[in-house]
C-alpha cells in the first residue's frame, strides 16, 4: 500500500483512472474518478513525492487525437488541489521526460493520454520500460482500469521494484471483497443496462452467488420478447432469444428469482417530452419501452427494502432524459433508504444516478470501476490487481 512505501523525494508513477465523461466542448461533466484521487495525491504531496500521472481518456486507438487530450483534466485536477500540474504533450519523448526531469519535491506533472500510444494497450515492454524509466514507485490507483491488462495498469509493474495499491485501489478492493464472502442474506444484484450480450457473463457469475435478481434497462426488453411479449419498437436484441431463455432456466434450476419489469413506461420517440404506463400487454406496434413502470418500481423497491446486500450496475431506463428517469432514480433512493443492507453500486451511469437522486452518502459503496467492478463481483482475478501482488 502506498503509505507503506518510500517516496519522499522520489518519482512516484501513480496509474490513475481520469477516463471522466466531456461534454461537447470538451468540459469535464463528472469529476468523481478525479476527486477519488485526492486522498492519494495529498498523502504523496506532503510527503514530498514527486507525482508523475498516468490515464488514459476515452478510445482514441493508439495514436494522438485531440479529441482525447487529457488538458481539461489536468486543469481540473490543478483547480481541485490548487497547484500546477504540469501536462506532458506526449505519453513518452523528450516532453515527458523533461516533464518528469522538472518535478521537485511534492510537485506533480502529468503524461497525455497513455493511449495515444499503442503499446500502451498491447501491454508492449518496450513501452512499459520506459513509462517505469520516468519513476522510482509505482502506484496503481486506477481500480476503474485494473480489468485491463495494459502496460501502465499491469505490465510496467514488473519492472519497478517498489509498488502498492493508492487509496481508491485499497478500498475498492476491501468493499468489493465483501461481495465475495459470506454475505448477509438475501443477496439481491439489481442489474439494467442496454444489452443482454454486455451483461451475461456477470448475470451467469451472479447466479452462483446471489438469492434474487431484478433486472430492468433495455436489457430487460430481449428477455420479455423472449418470454413471447411484443415489444414493439422497442431495443430488443433478437439474436439474444436464445441467450436470455437458457439463463432464466439456469436460475430457475438453482433457485435464484429472477425480476423482470409487469408494467413499463412508453412513448414514440426518445426526445418525447413524457411517457405513458402500459402492462406488458399493452405495448403498441409504434411504442419504444424506455423506463419501467411504476408497478415495476414498487415492487423492485419492495425486493430491494428486503435484501441485506445489494449490488447495483446499470440504469432502469433512459435516465439522462428527465421522462425516463423515474425508474433509475427510484432504484437509488429504495437503495439508499435501506439503512440495514451493505449495497455497493457499479458503473457510471448508475452511480451518476444515485449523485443525481442526492443519495450518494446512504449507500455503503459507490464504485468508481465500471466494467472492473463487474469482473470483480464475479469474482474473476483483474490484471491490475494481480500485477502489484506479484
Ligand atoms: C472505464 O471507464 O470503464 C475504464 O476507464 C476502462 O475504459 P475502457 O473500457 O475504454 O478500457
Amino acid at each position: 500500500h502506498v503509505s507503506q512505501l518510500p517516496v519522499e523525494g522520489r518519482r512516484v508513477f501513480v496509474r490513475v483512472d481520469f477516463n471522466v465523461p466531456l461534454d461537447k466542448s470538451g468540459k469535464v461533466t463528472d469529476d468523481s474518478r478525479i476527486t477519488a484521487t485526492l486522498p492519494t495525491l495529498r498523502h504523496l504531496i506532503e510527503r514530498g513525492a514527486r507525482i508523475v500521472l498516468g490515464s488514459h481518456l476515452g478510445r482514441p486507438d493508439g495514436k494522438p487525437d485531440p479529441k482525447y487530450t487529457l488538458e481539461p483534466v489536468a486543469a481540473r485536477l490543478a483547480d481541485l488541489l490548487k497547484c500546477d500540474v504540469a501536462l506532458a504533450d506526449e505519453p513518452t519523448g523528450d516532453g515527458a521526460r523533461k516533464v518528469v526531469a522538472d518535478l521537485r519535491d511534492g510537485q506533480i506533472g502529468m503524461l497525455e493520454n497513455l493511449r495515444f500510444d499503442p503499446g500502451e494497450e498491447a501491454n508492449d515492454d518496450t513501452f512499459a520500460r520506459t513509462l517505469a524509466s520516468y519513476c522510482d514507485v509505482y502506484v496503481n490507483d486506477a481500480f476503474g482500469t485494473a480489468h485491463r491488462a495494459h502496460a501502465s495498469t499491469a505490465g510496467m509493474a514488473k519492472f519497478v521494484a517498489a509498488r502498492g495499491a493508492g487509496f481508491v485501489m485499497a478500498t475498492e478492493i476491501d468493499k468489493l471483497t465483501r461481495l465475495l464472502g459470506d454475505v448477509e442474506r438475501p443477496y439481491l444484484a439489481v442489474i439494467g443496462g442496454a444489452k443482454v450480450s454486455d451483461k451475461i457473463e456477470v448475470l451467469d457469475a451472479l447466479l452462483e452467488r446471489v438469492n434474487a435478481i431484478v433486472i430492468g434497462g433495455a436489457m430487460a426488453n430481449t428477455f420479455l420478447e423472449a418470454q413471447g411479449k411484443s415489444l414493439g419498437k422497442s431495443r430488443v436484441e433478437k439474436d439474444k432469444a436464445g441467450v436470455a431463455r437458457t439463463f432464466l432456466r439456469s436460475a430457475q434450476e438453482r433457485g435464484v428469482a429472477v425480476h423482470l419489469p409487469t408494467d413499463v413506461i412508453v412513448a414514440e420517440s426518445l426526445d418525447a417530452s413524457s411517457g405513458t404506463v402500459v402492462g406488458l400487454d399493452g405495448i403498441g406496434a409504434a411504442h419504444m419501452a424506455l423506463d419501467i413502470g411504476p408497478a415495476t418500481l414498487a415492487n423492485y423497491a419492495r425486493i430491494i427494502g428486503d435484501a441485506r446486500t445489494i449490488f447495483w450496475n446499470g440504469p432502469m431506463g433512459v435516465f439522462e432524459k428527465p421522462a425516463f428517469a423515474n425508474g433509475t432514480v427510484g432504484v437509488a433512493h429504495a437503495i439508499a433508504d435501506n439503512r440495514f443492507a451493505f449495497s455497493v453500486v457499479g458503473g457510471g451511469d448508475s452511480a451518476a444516478a444515485v449523485v443525481a437522486a442526492g443519495v450518494a452518502d446512504k449507500v455503503s459503496h459507490v464504485s468508481t470501476g465500471g466494467g472492473a467492478s463487474l469482473e470483480f463481483v464475479q469474482g474473476l482475478d483483474l490484471p491490475g490487481i494481480a500485477a502489484l501482488a506479484s
